[in-house]
């Protein structure tokens, strides 16, 4: 296995994921699990791509209860949003529906401005907006929903210096991989998307928090652990998701940082640019050629393409596995399993665009408007923490 290297704000090489679980000390989710969720499952939950958890079973059993439980999922506004980006929100969005999960989403324009060099104010303010249409176009329910975000949302100050107190600098430079030419800003951050996973809790009452993230935000879930109690609120609990791969290989993650703008499904590609894309980079675990293709079968676990329909867009049990199947067999080439998954992914994006149409008729402002803090909430975060 080529080595890797996974924090919080760099995902290099082959990525080993039971190795990263267990190097993080995160559990496997155990089938029984699963099993209690109300059906139909979100296919990457019941198809393994999230694949690891902090205490998603008292999150589940909560959940049961009818207690209340929220999840926080946020996003940092460094770019525009590819496929790979909105799968969190869909999850939760599924938590809501499915199991009564209020939900926060913090959007960190902060971070990224403080870990991109080139990025301005100016720059990551704007991809905010842009992204928030996405966000929105997801649809979740505004009176159990709301957005923060960290640059505009400054009553989160109080809580951050509140909970930075209780976080020590040798923590953060080991947890997040810091070195001396690091900015201050990198050590005063983790403070505050530790507010944003304790938000929930601070504007509604004490609750199980779950966060739905690729692994490589684990870590700010472990020291926001380490400190809940320590502040008077239950531990957050986490479920842990692999990398969507990126086109061109099955273990690399979904990104521009090596690529380029042309690599990636962006939630703005129409129908034929995610064909040409698909047809053109989507790495195949089919054979050179066709005879030998036949004769030896594709290898559907290191095809990309498959691996979009296995954990995103194949729905029905029985097709996957026959496409499975026929693809092992030989029997079906690289041509028509991507042909299959390019319209399966569009149709996705059709109705995910329709659905950012309307927030862009509506207005960004306006549906925004009903996401925002209540004053009451905001009242909350001012008072929260006196005696700490
Ligand atoms: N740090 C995340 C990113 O880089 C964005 C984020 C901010 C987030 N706050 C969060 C993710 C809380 C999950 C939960 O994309």
């Amino acid at each position: 296995m080529a080595d890797f290297k996974v924090t919080p704000w760099e995902v290099e090489g082959e990525v080993d994921y039971e190795k990263l679980m267990r190097d993080f000390g995160a559990q496997s989710i155990p089938r029984e699990v699963i099993s209690k969720l109300p059906e139909p499952i979100l296919l990457p939950l019941r198809r393994g791509f999230f694949y690891a958890h902090r205490d998603f079973d008292k999150f589940v059993e909560d959940a049961k209860r009818g207690k209340p439980v929220s999840i926080v999922t946020g996003r940092g506004p460094s770019g525009r949003m590819h496929l790979g980006h909105i799968l969190p929100f869909y999850t939760a969005k599924w938590f809501q529906e499915k199991m009564g999960a209020s939900v926060l989403i913090p959007i960190s324009d902060d971070e990224k401005y403080l870990v991109k060099r080139k990025l301005k104010i100016r720059d990551v303010e704007a991809f905010g907006r842009d992204n928030l249409i996405d966000i929105l176009a997801v649809g979740f329910d505004p009176e159990k929903t709301r957005i923060v975000i960290d640059l505009e949302d400054t009553e989160i100050y109080r809580p951050t210096v509140i909970v930075s107190k209780r976080v020590t600098y040798s923590t953060i430079r080991a947890v997040f991989g810091l070195t001396n030419e690091s900015n201050i800003g990198w050590v005063f951050y983790p403070a505050i998307q530790m507010v944003h996973l304790f938000l929930p809790q601070i504007i509604w009452e004490p609750q199980r928090v779950l966060v739905p993230v690729a692994i490589d935000q684990d870590p700010y879930i472990r020291v926001a652990r380490d400190v809940a109690e320590r502040v008077g609120l239950v531990k957050t609990a986490g479920l842990l998701s692999k990398f969507m791969p990126s086109l061109e290989s099955p273990t690399g993650k979904m990104s521009t940082s090596g690529g380029g703008e042309e690599k990636v499904i962006w939630l703005t590609d129409d129908e034929k640019t995610v064909r040409k894309k698909i047809m053109k980079y989507a790495f195949s675990g089919g054979r050179p050629t066709v005879e030998e293709h036949r004769r030896l079968g594709g290898i559907p676990e290191i095809d990309v393409s498959f691996l979009y329909l296995l954990y995103f867009f194949e729905e029905d049990d029985r097709k996957i596995k026959e496409i499975e199947e026929r693809y092992r067999s030989g029997e079906m080439l690289t041509g028509e399993l991507k042909e299959y998954t390019a319209k399966k992914i569009s149709g996705f994006l059709r109705e995910h665009q329709r659905r950012r149409e309307k927030v862009l008729d509506e207005g960004l402002e306006v549906v925004l408007d009903r996401y925002r803090l209540r004053d009451e909430e905001r009242d909350k975060i001012r008072e929260w923490g006196k005696e700490l």
